[in-house]
């Protein structure tokens, strides 16, 4: 390139610390990067906004396309991509969004330290049909654009806070893990945050080489289920995380003790998976009940709508178009844009972190010599509408050694 034409371009670029304020504002940090609260500095607007400066340095060609394509995503439930910043000097990527002041991470965090202080207060029913409605619109929307979002959990499903979009369901880090790592890059090697398993779907636990829509509806399916009982209905320790095998026995373990393990005819493709013969090996059908068996199904959850997210054979699992005609959603209380329906925000405002501190999400390393895990099974105790809950500990996210 053109000597004078470069420094042309690097008078006029603009940089992110010029244009916004954002020092001592960090709210996150995430397997991919950190989170800022900011404003502008010229005053422009007061509105706020999320700086998420990206983990490592540069950008590949595809990465560099695959953004421009999230820029063009517009949804009332997928949050905007605003700008992107390439900041030479270090070499940095940040990118711009509006700011959301609650996630399902911390609301579902909420409910369960209410559980713990012994004054329970579940998620509102009307509350989690409106949330699971918005998720499920969003990736609708995602999906008919052929987005996937492949790394859908609770964190990473935010709500506006107080303001003109109040209580609505934004989409967050659709796409980024593709953009960010190869999908067959080992997981652990995200350091130094642990990438939780909860929300993978079998078939990639069983060695799925792609990612599907499919996958996503299961991890949609999983956080429907936490929204519930304010437990990760698939909740497992998380060891042998630096493993570059797909293949997770603990994890599978715990998704058939809860759901039953598949007979040959509700998932007849599952021999064709290549983790399959480590199955066979592994696991003995015989200790789970079969999943087609139909009062273990009930038990698992009176709202049937849990069985059609959560259905193992992917390509029985129900799709977001199909999920948003569902009966659940014509039927009282509606679901509302404002998810908290007008009521007062109970869940406190994001916090700043200390910039060298660790987000508390994963400061409060597992103690593996004298607990059994921060969850307790809930297998056996589905009942009704929601699950009754067993255990009331807080501990959530936890840090590898
Ligand atoms: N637009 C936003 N507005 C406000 N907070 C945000 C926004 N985006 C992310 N955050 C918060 O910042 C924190 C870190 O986000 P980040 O996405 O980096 O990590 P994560 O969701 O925990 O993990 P992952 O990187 O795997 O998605 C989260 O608690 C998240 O809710
Ligand atoms: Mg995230």
């Amino acid at each position: 390139m053109d000597y004078d034409f470069k420094t042309k371009l690097a008078a006029e670029r603009e940089r992110v610390e010029d244009l916004f304020e954002y020092e001592g504002c960090k709210v996150g940090r995430g397997t991919y990067g950190h989170v800022y609260k900011a404003k502008r500095k010229n005053g422009k607007d007061e509105k706020e906004y999320a700086l998420k400066q990206i983990e490592g340095t540069g950008i590949s060609m595809s990465a560099c396309r695959e953004i421009a394509l999230l820029r063009e995503l517009k949804h009332p439930n997928v949050i905007a991509l605003q700008k992107v910043f390439l900041s030479h000097s270090d070499r940095k990527v940040w990118l711009l969004f509006d700011y959301a002041e609650h996630d399902l991470w911390h609301i579902i965090k909420f409910h369960r330290a209410s559980k713990a202080n012994k004054k329970p207060m579940q998620l509102p029913r009307g509350m989690v049909k409106s949330l699971l409605y918005q998720i499920l619109d969003g990736i609708h929307y995602l999906h008919a654009n052929w987005v996937l979002h492949r790394d859908l959990k609770p964190a990473n499903i935010l709500v506006m806070g107080e303001g003109p979009e109040r209580g609505r369901v934004k989409i967050a880090d659709m796409g980024f893990a593709r953009l960010f790592n190869s999908p067959l890059k080992p997981l652990a090697d995200l350091d130094p945050v642990v990438v939780t398993f909860w929300y993978r779907a079998p078939e990639l636990l069983l060695g799925a080489r792609h990612y599907t829509k499919a996958i996503d509806i299961w991890a949609i399916g999983c956080i429907f289920a936490e929204l519930l009982t304010s437990e990760p209905i698939f909740h497992c320790r998380q060891e042998d995380i630096k493993t570059s095998n797909p293949f997770h026995h603990d994890q599978l373990d715990r998704i058939f003790s809860v759901m039953g393990f598949p007979a040959d005819k509700d998932w007849e493709d599952i021999r064709k998976m290549p983790e399959y013969p480590t199955l066979q090996k592994d696991f003995r059908r015989t200790t789970y009940v079969a999943a087609s068996t139909p009062s273990h199904k009930l038990h698992i959850v009176a709202t049937y709508h849990l069985q059609k997210l959560l259905t193992m054979d992917p390509t029985k699992r129900i799709t977001s178009e199909q999920a948003l005609q569902d009966p659940y959603f014509l039927e009282e209380p509606l679901p509302t844009t404002d998810v908290f329906a007008g009521s007062q925000i109970p869940y406190p405002k994001r916090e700043f972190l200390n910039e060298d501190e660790p987000e508390e999400k994963t400061e409060k390393v597992f103690n593996r010599q004298n607990h059994q895990g921060p969850y307790a099974p809930i297998t056996q105790s589905l009942q009704g509408n929601a699950f009754r809950e067993e255990t009331a500990e807080s501990t959530r996210q936890v840090q590898s050694t």
